[in-house]
């Protein structure tokens, strides 16, 4: 069985590799963009998902390269996008696809990823294809459905937690899911298995989703690589932000409703306000509460896979590493 970090090496060789075909393709204003967003890495968890997924079940893991490479394109597709949508100038520590050339250039090269993710699946030998390619698409179609519900939430104060599950669920955590059950699927893994799978990731990716919202306050901007504060800026309903709407007393909702509705405001004051409100209210706590839940709650399902412990190992190794991250 392989080691996370093996299984990374691998992923990097076969991302670069397609890096290299891609830089060379034209035209250039197409292509290059693509180039420019794998080669700034990211942590490419998903890739790395799928080949350990399929590792489970398999030794040769080179099957599954064809699933790794369009999930992960797939998902720098949906950064690109999302990027314009969030209006989120800096990503990995570099300015995002569409400041870096133009928004019509993230959407097209944006557009052409999503496209070639295909295109690579296609190129999968399993005998699961059709069912993997199914997946896929589902699961796309869910990732723009969530974010479709990520930009109507901005404007709307009566979001419940449950609606902002649900709306993480589809734009984060089916990604996450999908990866482990098409790394299953490509080595002809059991139903159930696959199954069980696909919920351990689904509820990762839910922690994944409510860790990403806590960073976007509380972490390191140069390690974390984007904009520290962004989701406050736009008004994005994140778990801190409706969870502090439940917690505040009634001055303490005015002025939270008093800074959403502001056109005209300093940035970086708005940042402060909210920070202050969420320290107060003790935001960052109950967000880590919920954050272990969710994680807890995979851990179970990982464990009810039926493999011997010691092979599942690796994979819970997996999913601690990435709730200890710090970008
Ligand atoms: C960013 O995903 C988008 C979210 C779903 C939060 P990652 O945090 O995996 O981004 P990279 O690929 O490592 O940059
Ligand atoms: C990411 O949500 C979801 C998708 C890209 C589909 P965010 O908007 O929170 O992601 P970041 O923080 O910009 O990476
Ligand atoms: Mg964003
Ligand atoms: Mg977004
Ligand atoms: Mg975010």
């Amino acid at each position: 069985m392989y080691k996370i970090n093996e299984i990374q090496s691998l992923v990097n060789i076969e991302i670069d590799r397609e890096i290299d075909r891609i830089k060379h393709t034209k035209p250039e204003n197409l292509y290059e963009p693509m180039a420019y967003a794998l080669e700034m890495g990211g942590k490419r968890l998903r890739p790395v998902m799928v080949l350990m997924a399929t590792n489970l079940f398999d030794e040769s893991i080179e099957k599954a390269f064809p699933a790794a490479l369009a999930i992960e394109v797939f998902h720098n597709f949906t950064l690109l996008h999302d990027d314009i949508m969030d209006q989120a100038e800096m990503r990995r520590n570099a300015l995002s696809v569409y400041k870096k050339y133009n928004p019509n250039i993230a959407i097209l090269s944006g557009d052409a990823m999503s496209i070639l993710a295909y295109h690579y699946l296609l190129k999968c030998n399993s005998s699961e294809r059709n069912e993997m390619i199914h997946l896929f698409s589902q699961t796309a179609l869910e990732v723009c459905e969530g974010q479709q519900l990520d930009m109507d939430f901005e404007s709307r104060m009566d979001v419940s937690i449950s609606e902002y599950l649900e709306m993480i669920r589809l734009k984060t955590a089916v990604l996450l899911a999908c990866s482990l059950k098409l790394g299953a699927m490509a080595s002809n893994a059991p139903n159930n298995a696959a199954n069980l799978l696909y919920d351990f990731g689904l509820n990762l990716g839910i922690a994944f989703q409510l860790q990403d919202d806590l960073l976007d306050v509380f972490a390191d901007q140069i390690k974390f690589g984007k904009r520290i504060g962004g989701d406050i800026v736009s008004n994005k309903k994140t778990f801190l932000l409706l969870k502090a709407l439940e917690l505040a007393d009634d001055q303490t909702k005015a002025q939270i409703q008093d800074w959403i509705t502001r056109t005209d405001f300093d940035e970086s004051e708005k940042i402060n306000a909210f920070k202050n409100i969420y320290n107060r209210l003790n935001i960052k706590m109950i967000t880590e509460e919920l954050i272990s839940r969710y994680y807890e709650t995979s851990i179970q399902i990982c464990k009810k896979i039926a493999l011997p412990s010691e092979a599942k190992t690796e994979m819970i190794n997996l999913a601690e590493m990435i709730m200890n991250r710090d970008h």
